[in-house]
């Protein structure tokens, strides 16, 4: 018996480091997963390998292309996710991430932090917008947005994308209160360093993220752990878990 038996979920970025472990660990609990990606190849690929991971466990998984900061292309996969699955019972917000043009605010061009504004914090709220009404439909459910470390610690050098991860964070208690009555769970996963391969290049190319390794007590995060605080989101063991912002990140919060 899988612990997502029978529940449909979308997973955004599903073609990167953690939405694809996300997707096989989904896959693995018997849920179908709607794995979505702009990168069509990154994001096939992972569907594969979900599918492959889920066996004969119930679980299945498929690729549809979408960019989550544009409407339209929200709104026709949400409403072609149901047509084909019936319904929506997770919506897991995890396209984002930051890059070597975030700095300090002095510093940092205008550009990255409305690209990763627009990516991070509106991609959030357009799936959001065009997902919970499917959720509702469905009598309720998970969204589980991806927030970081950086909304909760000061990381230096990262001024706009702890901007966008702040957003996230504040955002997520809202919703969980608004969506409530609903019996949608609104959490976030604040993961610290994670070893996807966009961050294990970041780690090589930016000394100050490289340091901060000293403080991960348990090493650096993998993707999978990301993942499976995210089954733990989407099933119905976090019943009555919502509005938290919940730290993945060897503890490099409180130390
Ligand atoms: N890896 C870390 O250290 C870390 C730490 C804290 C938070 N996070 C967050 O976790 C999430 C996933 O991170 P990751 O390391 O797996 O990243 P990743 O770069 O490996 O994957 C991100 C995916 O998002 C996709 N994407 C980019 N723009 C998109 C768009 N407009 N619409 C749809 N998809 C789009 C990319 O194609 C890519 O497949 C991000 O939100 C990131 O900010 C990561």
């Amino acid at each position: 018996m899988g612990r997502l038996d029978g529940k449909v979920a979308l997973i955004t970025g599903g073609g990167g480091g953690i939405g694809r472990a996300t997707a096989i660990r989904f896959a693995e609990e018997g849920a179908t997963v709607v794995v979505t990606d702009i990168d069509i190849s990154l994001g096939d690929e992972s569907a594969k390998l979900a599918k492959e991971a889920a066996g004969n466990a119930g679980g299945d998984a498929v690729f549809m292309e979408m960019d989550v900061t544009d409407h339209d292309s929200v709104r026709s996969v949400i409403s072609e996710t149901v047509n084909r699955f019936g319904k929506l019972n997770v919506l897991h917000n995890n396209a984002g991430g930051s890059t070597m043009q975030d700095g300090p605010v002095t510093e940092a061009p205008d550009e990255e932090f409305w690209r990763v504004i627009k990516l991070d914090l509106f991609g959030t709220f357009v799936c959001s917008k065009h997902g919970i009404p499917a959720i509702v439909e469905a009598g309720g459910g998970s969204v589980i947005n991806m927030s970081s470390n950086v909304a909760l610690m000061a990381l230096p050098g990262r001024d706009c994308y702890t901007a966008a991860k702040g957003g996230v964070a504040s955002m997520t208690r809202s919703m969980a209160v608004e969506y409530a009555p609903n019996k949608i769970r609104v959490n976030a996963i604040a993961p610290s360093v994670t070893l996807s391969d966009r961050v294990k290049k970041l780690v090589q190319e930016s000394p100050e993220i490289a340091k901060i390794s000293e403080q991960h007590l348990l090493g650096f995060g993998m993707p999978i752990h990301i993942a499976n605080m995210a089954v733990y989101l989407a099933s119905d063991e976090s019943e009555i878990t919502t509005g938290q912002i919940l730290s993945v990140d060897s503890g490099v919060t409180i130390y």
